[in-house]
């Protein structure tokens, strides 16, 4: 059997730590790429580290042969709101390129691609703070009006995918072997590791404030106590991915998904700190830009068409992602 060959663009991120390592473990050849140097926790699972501006280094990667992308590169929410350009070229032009060049290698070579894109809950835009608190647990179609650049960003990039997978060329599916660009895609909610700090998302405010309070470090909360938001821990987000990639093309009947595991408010965060760290000093001073991204995403998503088609579901609700990751992790790690 060939080894497959994966990318990992964005693999100096959160999500691209904890997935190269899972990777790793099926034996694949891994191609990382990142604006920035590996770390070393995952250097020795990366065969090759493509470092640098993904847009000029992507023509390098047509003479590669991927069987699996995941584009996890990006400006997020938060970050991309105050360099809204740089947010456009990075996002955008960034996963179209890539993905010209997966439908080239897919189309030239009669093979398919898969690739895998994590979109995001800032896809959705709900308008008012009624709309949102009324709306429940949103389903994909729905609330599709992004309000902020990296929302926009996603939501858009979902259609390209769609657009070069089922679309662009048409006559791939009939020709011998059928061969296409497989492009799938999960809407994440906030996610939350233990071993990484997130940089320029507006979901933050989760983790910042955990991992604060663990290193007895005061924290000033940039929502306020009753935003709610979906939240995962970052395991079950690795699962996803791997899921979704193993999924059967026959039993996707979408190519965007929902997936979740637990919506709490930022009051709800700061009662866990404190019962885990006694000492724990957290206040809330809400920052008008962030509480408006915040407000905007929804309390909690339907992830009914994952679970049915491949069989999502999460291993951590909000206590055993407390109780049987985060803290211990986090206890282990500062102490
Ligand atoms: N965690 C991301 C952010 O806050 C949302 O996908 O930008």
């Amino acid at each position: 059997m060939t080894i497959k060959q994966v990318l990992v663009t964005g693999a100096c991120g959160e999500i691209g730590q904890a997935l190269v390592g899972e990777l790793s473990k099926r034996g694949y050849k891994i191609v990382t790429a990142d604006f920035m140097p590996l770390p070393d926790s995952i250097k020795n699972f990366s065969t090759e580290h493509v470092q640098g501006d993904l847009l000029y280094k992507i023509k390098t990667f047509y003479d590669y042969d991927f069987d699996i992308i995941f584009h996890l590169a990006a400006s997020l929410s938060s970050k991309a709101e105050i360099a809204t350009e740089e947010a456009h070229r990075i996002n955008v032009e960034g996963t179209m390129q890539l993905l010209m060049m997966a439908a080239y290698r897919s189309e030239k070579y009669k093979k398919s691609v898969k690739f895998l894109f994590p979109s995001s809950i800032a896809a959705y835009g709900m308008g008012t703070i009624d709309a949102k608190n009324s709306a429940g647990a949103v389903k994909e179609e729905d609330w599709d009006n992004p309000q902020t650049m990296y929302g926009c960003n996603k939501l858009y990039c979902e259609k390209l995918g769609m657009y070069y997978g089922k679309f662009y060329g048409q006559k791939h599916l009939d020709e011998n072997p059928p061969h296409f660009l497989d492009f799938r895609s999960i809407r994440f909610p906030g996610l939350i590791s233990a071993f990484t700090m997130p940089s320029g998302g507006t979901s933050d405010y989760g983790p910042e404030m955990l991992h604060a309070a663990a290193q007895n470090k005061s924290y000033s909360c940039f929502v306020r106590p009753d935003s709610k938001i979906p939240f995962m821990a970052m395991p079950d987000a690795i699962k996803s991915l791997l899921m979704l990639m193993d999924a059967k093309k026959e039993n996707l009947t979408r190519t965007v998904y929902n997936i979740s595991a637990f919506a709490i408010t930022a009051e709800e965060f700061r009662q866990r700190a404190i019962k885990a760290f006694p000492n724990a000093d957290i206040k809330f001073e809400p920052n008008l830009r962030r509480q408006g991204i915040v407000d905007s995403w929804p309390q909690d998503v339907d992830d009914s068409r994952a679970r049915k088609d491949w069989n999502w579901s999460p291993d951590y609700d909000v206590d055993r992602f407390f109780d049987d990751y985060f803290l211990p992790e986090i206890r282990k790690r500062y102490s």
